[in-house]
């Protein structure tokens, strides 16, 4: 009988965790210290990060006490494909946390029947990444010129992506009041020394990197030009920050040249929503890049329902940030979401316990999507609606009505 995976890591605690909470405190004692930073990101004074979460918290259920349903349907479709649960991974930069990274992401989404979303910045090619789940979506940045988005493309498209997102909400305001962690531009021996009085208190994480015979990988393997090497990470970033932001005209040029499922990340406005109905895509999600991104804006659940109000009967609308439980999910889709994106809670899953780590969170937000059903009295996701919840006056946000 094969061995467990957790049996053979000599520092192996039960390597199942029941929250994501406990997921998080995992990645925390595993990671070192500026990887663990890399991935709790925010930007500035964190307070769209917290909003993020601390707004789920502000939404109550309005539960039955009997009635409920022996049947509780969760299985929906994003952009054509169709998963199991209302949850996709959404593209993060930084699964070289892990070993097998994106690939170890991509195997857990596909046992779990969902979506995997690999980013422009990610660690693992988009071709070995849809080998382990064929149902992957590409992520974009507006980076390089359109020859460069146009062959960048091709290579996704060719490798079999289902669909492709474009991510264009960035404005690098990245500071933080509790400091960015150093990212080294590779890791070499003068790196090695330099970091290791933070990694030699992590042996768990050193273990399953020496294990694999690899050391962390901070190149971005899909943005190497046809016949080239693949950029730093640090390079690729340069290339970001120096290309001249798109236009609505982009987008469509963008979305036409694609010509397949395309979903535009980042909307916060419903005038922006309503333009990105013109520009033709597929589907958008409301986010604000995990709060990443221009501190102050609000939580995305605020500002989901008014989007969805104004355009959720013409394009897709789903919704990424600060989605920790399945209770979460289930309030994001009573507002107008037809799923979520989640990007924190499955890395901390995966820095915990790699691929097993991604599916034991996946497990978590089905179980606890199942529960609000059933406290719900609801048989199928469809019938979910603002009147199961309490929403406090002034919840919401309108932005650009
Ligand atoms: C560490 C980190 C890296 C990220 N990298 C990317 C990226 O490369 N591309 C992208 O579109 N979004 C990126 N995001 C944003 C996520 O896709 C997603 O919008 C966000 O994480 C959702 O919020 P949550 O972490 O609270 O679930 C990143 C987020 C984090 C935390």
């Amino acid at each position: 009988m094969p061995r467990p995976n957790w049996l053979s890591n000599p520092w192996a605690q039960n390597p199942w965790f029941e929250t994501v909470a406990v997921a998080q405190r995992r990645a925390k004692k595993r990671l070192p210290s500026s990887v663990y930073g890399a991935l709790v990101a925010g930007s500035e004074r964190g307070q769209t990060a917290d909003d993020n979460t601390a707004a789920f918290r502000e939404l109550g259920f309005a539960p039955h006490v009997v009635g409920t349903r022996p049947e509780r349907a969760m299985d929906t479709t994003i952009m054509g494909q169709p998963i199991s649960l209302p949850v996709v991974i959404s593209p993060t930069g930084v699964q070289a946390v892990h070993p097998d990274g994106e690939v170890a992401v991509a195997r857990a989404a596909a046992a779990r029947g969902t979506v995997m979303s690999l980013s422009n910045f990610a660690s693992k090619s988009i071709e070995e990444v849809v080998e382990a789940n064929p149902n992957t979506f590409f992520q974009m940045y507006w980076t390089g010129d359109r020859d460069v988005v146009v062959q960048r493309m091709e290579r996704a498209r060719a490798a079999g992506a289902k669909g492709l997102i474009a991510t264009l909400d960035w404005s690098f305001s990245i500071g933080r009041d509790w400091g960015s962690p150093e990212i080294p531009e590779k890791v070499d021996l003068k790196t090695a020394i330099r970091f290791a009085p933070q990694v030699l208190t992590r042996p768990r994480w050193m273990w399953e990197f020496g294990r694999a015979g690899l050391i962390p990988d901070l190149t971005a393997p899909n943005l190497a030009p046809p016949g080239g090497s693949a950029p730093t990470f640090f390079g690729a970033y340069y290339e970001w920050m120096t290309t001249p932001t798109p236009t609505w005209d982009d987008v469509e040029w963008m979305r036409k040249e694609w010509d397949g499922p395309f979903l535009l990340k980042g909307v916060c406005r419903v005038d922006d929503a309503k333009r990105a109905v013109d520009a033709g895509v597929t589907a958008l999600s409301v986010s604000n890049h995990g709060g990443n991104n221009l501190d102050g804006t609000p939580a995305a659940i605020r500002m989901l329902k008014p989007i969805a109000d104004a355009v959720g009967d013409q394009v897709e609308v789903v919704l990424d940030g600060g989605v920790r439980r399945g209770s979460d999910v289930v309030k994001a889709v009573a507002l107008g979401a037809r799923a979520v994106l989640i990007g924190r809670a499955y890395l901390w899953g995966l820095a915990a316990n790699g691929q097993t780590g991604v599916e034991n969170v996946l497990d978590i937000l089905r179980g606890g999507i199942d529960s609000a059903m059933r406290g719900l009295g609801i048989s199928s996701i469809d019938e979910l609606s603002p009147e199961h919840l309490v929403i406090p006056d002034g919840f919401h946000r309108a932005l650009g009505t």
